[in-house]
């Protein structure tokens, strides 16, 4: 496992609409792997592909209820809205607010390719949310209202 370089706002890769994960192979463990020792160190509560260079559907999240790797991830529910701040590790130094969905229901494959489904409410579904737009090139500060610089610290 090794940490990866995580790229900043203004690297054309975070703008990519990613491409679906058709190979579960090594490769792909090795990444999410690495994705997990990044995410981690930087104390994120997320952290996708592209956000280490790769324009593929992968994403992970590191939240009070668990670990969870997200390939191929889809929102197919979503209820409710709830308001708060956020931030990214691929926009150091900055937070903001921003409207998400409350509840989410995602269906992914792991890592080895096998379907699963799972249901997130409060934070956790924020972080879904925020992670899986990254797959789309979106970053929350294309949505966030009030963004202001913040100490590392305070990031999430
Ligand atoms: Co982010």
């Amino acid at each position: 496992m090794a940490q990866r370089y995580v790229v900043q706002v203004g690297d054309p890769v975070l703008r990519k609409v990613c491409t679906p994960v058709k190979n579960f192979d090594k490769k792909l463990a090795d990444l999410l792997d690495d994705m997990r020792e990044t995410v981690e160190a930087e104390e994120g509560a997320g952290l996708a592909a592209p956000q280490v260079g790769l324009d593929i559907r992968v994403a992970v999240i590191n939240v009070d209820e668990g670990f969870y790797e997200l390939v191929n991830p889809v929102i197919v529910y979503q209820k409710g809205e709830q308001n708060g701040p956020e931030g990214c590790l691929s926009v150091k130094g900055k937070q903001g607010d921003v409207a998400r969905p409350y509840k989410v229901k995602v269906e992914y494959r792991d890592r080895l390719g096998r379907k699963h489904k799972l249901t997130a409410e409060g934070f956790f579904a924020r972080a879904i949310c925020h992670e899986l737009d990254h797959l789309d090139g979106i970053l929350y500060i294309d949505k966030a209202t009030n963004v202001k610089d913040v100490k590392n610290s305070e990031e999430k």
